[in-house]
């Protein structure tokens, strides 16, 4: 296990559940760490490759942009994609890390526009001030349009055969519209506030405006390497079921742990009167499901073998993080 490539933070994050791991279990965690450090890293040299620099013109906005990428963040949907990429190639494949940075530009975009005043509200986001505390509202409105049309430029220069990249795109473009993607579950997220919603509607916000980007990140993944139809199908199962999870443990962690845990304001979800599942099943049920949404998951991609290690235990990360 190599702690010295590890920041303090992440090491003591990690530390608690390797102590509790069996001899057998614990090669398999420091793999995962390996793969969490090493694709946040490639992701992060990627970002500050392909996002213009802080002092190109106009600067207000450039900063905006990179206040917002480089906060921090987990990379969790560009991780998602490369190892997608990994398990039907092989191996990693070449130039992915730029489908990774897209993705988190994509996200991060979602995030700003998430915490405007006229959406979540929010003050606090990866640790620092949410971008329109800093920069204003107008300029943190127009750096998440501009994550996103910038997106789209490294996306449409991707390195992999054109059929493959523009099936990427019109994944991509689609897992984050109006019709069952993020802007589509964000409208049913508002308009679902101070509401009762029952467990359909519920599931289709979450499977919208978070479990779609999610799957996009996969199948994107898969597509750039290469995989087959029957691939890519397996991978969209996967991810619905651990993106749905994801969302489901997002609304637990935010009446469970700390803002400073979560480097995002805790406790929002029950003072907006937001529809999550801790609000209409409890914890320990929501819990459940996100477990057993999991093992549905990691059941989709038996066909892989070993080379599925990686994105199943990825898969359990997600449910059992802390933040
Ligand atoms: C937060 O996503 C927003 C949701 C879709 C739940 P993450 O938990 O992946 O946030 P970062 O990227 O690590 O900040
Ligand atoms: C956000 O869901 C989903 C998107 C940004 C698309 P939340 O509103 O629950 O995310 P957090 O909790 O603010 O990160
Ligand atoms: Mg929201
Ligand atoms: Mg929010
Ligand atoms: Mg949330």
């Amino acid at each position: 296990m190599n702690k010295a490539r590890l920041s303090n933070r992440q090491t003591e994050k990690l530390k608690p559940d390797a102590e509790n791991l069996k001899p057998a279990l614990l090669y398999s965690h420091s793999m995962l760490k390996d793969t969490l450090e090493q694709g946040r890293a490639a992701t992060d040299a990627a970002l500050q490759r392909l996002l213009p620099g802080e002092t190109d013109y106009p600067v207000s906005i450039h900063k905006a942009m990179r206040h917002s990428v480089f906060a921090g963040g987990k990379r969790l949907r560009p991780i998602l994609c490369m190892e997608a990429g990994r398990m039907v190639s092989g191996s990693l494949p070449a130039g992915i890390e730029e489908l990774g940075a897209a993705l988190e530009m994509l996200h991060t975009y979602s995030l700003i526009h998430d915490d405007l005043p006229a959406l979540d509200n929010d003050d606090l986001r990866r640790g620092q001030p949410t971008c329109h505390k800093i920069f204003g509202e107008a300029i943190a409105i127009l750096a998440g349009d501009a994550l996103q049309t910038q997106a789209y430029e490294v996306l449409a220069r991707l390195h992999c055969p054109a059929e493959a990249r523009t099936r990427i795109i019109a994944e991509i473009a689609r897992a984050t519209g109006t019709v069952d993607g993020m802007i589509g579950g964000q409208v049913a997220d508002l308009e679902a506030e101070h509401t009762r919603p029952d467990a359909k509607m519920l599931e289709y916000i979450h499977r919208s405006k978070t479990a779609a980007l999610i799957t996009a990140s996969l199948v994107s993944g898969g597509l750039y390497g290469g995989g087959n139809d029957a691939a890519v199908a397996k991978l969209r199962s996967f991810g619905k079921n651990v993106g749905l999870a994801f969302q489901i443990v997002d609304d637990i962690l935010d009446v469970t742990q700390t803002s400073e845990q979560l480097g995002k304001t805790a406790g929002k979800d029950t003072v907006a009167e937001k529809a999550t599942y801790p609000a209409l099943f409890g914890i320990e049920e929501s819990n459940h499901r996100a477990d057993g949404l999991v093992d549905r998951a990691c059941l989709e991609l038996e066909t892989f073998g070993s080379r599925a290690d990686t994105l199943k235990s990825l898969a359990r990360f997600l449910v059992e993080r802390k933040k």
